[in-house]
C-alpha cells in the first residue's frame, strides 16, 4: 500500500531535477498517485524533458498562473488525462531582479506586482481553476520560506511568501466546507533554480548550516517532499491553514 494509492495529482513547478516539485512527483508515483504535470513558456518544454526521467513520464500541460486563459482551461485540459483531483502541488515563485537582492526601497510597483501575483496570488488562482475538479478529501499544498523575519536580499519575496501564509489561511477558511484542506510547507533553502536568481543565497546556506539542529543539507530536496506527500495523503485529515517547517529546525531556535 502506498500513501497515495489511487489519488490524482496535479504538480506545477517542476523545471529540474533539483525542483522540490520534481522530488514531489517521484516520491508521490513511488506511493501510488497518478500525476500530470504543468509549466509555463520555455519552462514547458524543459519539463517535458525532465518529466522522462520520472519513474512513470506523467503527461504535461501548460499552465502560466498569471494567464487567465490558462486558468480557465486548466479543469478541461486535467479532464484530458484524470477523471478528478485529489491534490494539487503549488511550486510556484518568480520576482523580477530588482525585487530582490537589497533594493527592496526602489523596487517599482509594476515588478512588486508580478512578484506578489506569481508567487501568493497564484495559490488562490490555482485553487479557483482546479476546485471545479476536486471533492471532500481533496489538498493543495503550497512551499514556503519562512516569512516571520526579514532575511538580507530576500526583499519583495518574503513579502509574498507573508502573503502566501495569509493566503493558505483564507483558503483553508473559504475551502474548509467543502472538505478541501490548504497548508504550506517551509522548506529550507534548496539549490534550485529559483534560489539561483537570489543574490546572496550563500547566506541562508550559512545560517542554515550554523543553526540547524537536526543539520540541513540544501542539495538534498527529499526531506521537504516527503512532507509535501504526506500533507496531500489522508494522513493529516483534521489539518488546513498550517504551515509545517521543513528546515532542520532553524524556526525553532535562537542564534
Ligand atoms: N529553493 C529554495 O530555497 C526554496 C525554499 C523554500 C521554498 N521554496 C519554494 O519552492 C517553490 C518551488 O521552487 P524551487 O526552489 O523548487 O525552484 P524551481 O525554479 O525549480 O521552481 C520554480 C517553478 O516556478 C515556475 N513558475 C514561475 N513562474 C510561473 C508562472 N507564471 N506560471 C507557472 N509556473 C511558474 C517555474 O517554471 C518553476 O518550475 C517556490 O514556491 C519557492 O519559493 C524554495
Amino acid at each position: 500500500m502506498g500513501l497515495l494509492d489511487g489519488k490524482r495529482l496535479l504538480v506545477t513547478g517542476v523545471l529540474t531535477e533539483a525542483s522540490i516539485a520534481f522530488s514531489v512527483a517521484r516520491i508521490a508515483q513511488q506511493e501510488g498517485a497518478r500525476l500530470v504535470l504543468s509549466n509555463f513558456g520555455r519552462g514547458l518544454s524543459i519539463t517535458e524533458r525532465v518529466a522522462r526521467r520520472l519513474p512513470s513520464p506523467p503527461p504535461v500541460i501548460p499552465l502560466d498562473v498569471t494567464s487567465e486563459e490558462d486558468l480557465g482551461q486548466l479543469a478541461d485540459r486535467l479532464r484530458e488525462h484524470l477523471d478528478g483531483l485529489d491534490g494539487v502541488l503549488h511550486a510556484i515563485a518568480f520576482a523580477p531582479e530588482s525585487a530582490l537582492g537589497g533594493g527592496f526601497l526602489d523596487t517599482p510597483w509594476p515588478d512588486v506586482a508580478t512578484t506578489l501575483q506569481v508567487s501568493t496570488y497564484s495559490l488562490a488562482a490555482l485553487a479557483r481553476a482546479a476546485g471545479p475538479l476536486m471533492s471532500p478529501g481533496g489538498a493543495i499544498v503550497g512551499l514556503d520560506f519562512d516569512a516571520t523575519v526579514a532575511w538580507p536580499a530576500y526583499d519583495w519575496m518574503g513579502v509574498a511568501k507573508a502573503g502566501l501564509g495569509s493566503t493558505a489561511r483564507y483558503l483553508a477558511r473559504y475551502l474548509g466546507p467543502r472538505g478541501i484542506r490548504v497548508n504550506l510547507v517551509a522548506a529550507g533553502p534548496q539549490r534550485t533554480m529559483a534560489a539561483r536568481s537570489i543574490p546572496g543565497f550563500e547566506t541562508f546556506e550559512s545560517v542554515w548550516t550554523g543553526r540547524a539542529p537536526l543539520g540541513w543539507d540544501v542539495g538534498d530536496t527529499e526531506p521537504a517532499a516527503r512532507a509535501c506527500v504526506a500533507l496531500l495523503s489522508d494522513w493529516f485529515p483534521a489539518t488546513t491553514g498550517e504551515i509545517v517547517h521543513v528546515d532542520g529546525g532553524v524556526h525553532a531556535v535562537g542564534a
